[in-house]
């Protein structure tokens, strides 16, 4: 099955909650979502019978890789049942989490013996004071470190690290936390600082692109390329010279990656998204509520499919868009 760019469907990416136990102000500022906040009601959102169905068939339709998101994922009361029934899916390869590891200490382990197979954990900076102004709650570096820590004693191989580099905030966490990685078995990914939802106030001028990340992290540690684990892989992976492990960028801003993009998101409230930077959504809960077979919601997705033309990363310069879904509602 493929979108009128001729891109397969091959990865879902199921937002379980809008909430978070973070603010970070690039993704949910507190000034937006104060308490006062409406977020979804528990009554909008799928059950994980409902998510589970959705999953099977996003799995006929060629999906094979799964992951969660929020929000943060964690809050969602009895995760590690819906992994469960996620991982006992036949055709399902592979299971995901993407997470601010601070529920990991609960959690890491539940989920690893409900069958979630990798972890991705976010963390901006190795400095308090840096991290406690990006998460907006002071929110010590030392909790997602524990988070780490649990997803390793847990048994969670190849742990991914993400960091997102703001030039204004951050620009001298890039070695912290390359050197803190480096010589370990997780992966450290820096992502580019993107304008996703309406409210995070990007500027170009505050994006960092790859290539001087790499550049700065090279100058002291030499990297080399490594080829893609597999054709459309987000993050462009390189090496260190001297063996102490590997590291991959995420340039969604200056070398966007559409051309390959493979992914369909669903929000915690049903709503399915063809592109990250989607304005609406495709209600797929309605349908799905009101008693409509496989057979039907099954053409829906796949008729959407086939008419999908998403490509916003390289629109962007462009057509800019005002209007977007918020990233707490898609995962990322
Ligand atoms: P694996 O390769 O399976 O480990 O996962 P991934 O790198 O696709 O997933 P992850 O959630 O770690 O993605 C990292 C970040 O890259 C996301 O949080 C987004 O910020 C960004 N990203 C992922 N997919 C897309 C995409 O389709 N478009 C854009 N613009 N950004 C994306
Ligand atoms: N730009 C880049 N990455 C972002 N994320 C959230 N908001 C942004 C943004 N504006 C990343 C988080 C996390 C994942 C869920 O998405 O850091 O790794
Ligand atoms: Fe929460 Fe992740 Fe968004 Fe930060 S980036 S506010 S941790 S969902
Ligand atoms: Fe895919 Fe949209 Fe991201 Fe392009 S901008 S890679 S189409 S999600």
């Amino acid at each position: 099955m493929l979108d009128t760019l001729g891109r397969p469907l091959k990865d879902l990416r199921i937002s379980v909650t809008d909430r978070c136990n973070m603010r970070c102000a690039y993704c949910m500022p507190k000034e937006v979502f104060g308490p006062d906040y409406a977020f979804l009601p528990q009554k909008e959102l799928l059950s994980f019978e409902e998510i589970e169905r959705v999953a099977r068939l996003f799995v006929q339709l060629g999906v094979s890789k799964l992951r969660l998101t929020g929000g943060e994922p964690l809050l969602r009361k009895g995760l590690p049942d819906l992994v469960a029934r996620l991982s006992a899916l036949e055709g399902v390869e592979d299971i995901a989490l993407t997470t601010n590891g601070l529920l990991l200490p609960q959690l890491a382990r539940p989920l690893k013996e409900a069958g979630l197979k990798r972890v991705t954990i976010s963390l901006d900076a190795l400095d308090d004071e840096t991290f406690g102004r990006m998460n907006g709650l002071n929110i010590k570096v030392e909790r997602v470190l524990q988070g780490i820590q649990a997803a390793e004693e847990a048994g969670f191989e190849l742990i991914k690290i993400n960091s997102v580099i703001k030039k204004s905030e951050n620009l001298h966490a890039v070695l912290d936390l390359a050197e803190h990685f480096r010589g370990t078995p997780h992966t450290l990914r820096f992502i580019e600082f993107m304008d996703v939802g309406n409210h995070n106030h990007w500027d170009m001028k505050d994006v960092l692109p790859s290539r001087d990340i790499l550049a700065l992290i090279h100058d002291k540690h030499p990297l080399e390329p490594v080829n893609p684990n597999y054709k459309g892989e987000v993050a462009k992976r390189y090496r260190y010279t001297d063996g102490q492990g590997e590291i991959g960028f995420i340039s969604s801003v200056t070398d966007a990656f559409c051309g390959t993009c493979s992914r369909a998101r669903i929000s915690s409230d049903g709503q399915i998204y063809t592109c990250l930077f989607g304005t609406f959504g495709y209600d797929l809960k309605t349908p799905l509520r009101a008693g409509e077979t496989d057979d039907q919601l099954l053409e829906r997705i796949a008729k959407l499919w086939s008419l999908r033309a998403d490509r916003y990363s390289e629109e962007r310069a462009v057509k800019p868009r005002d209007q977007k879904i918020e990233m707490s509602r898609i995962g990322g």
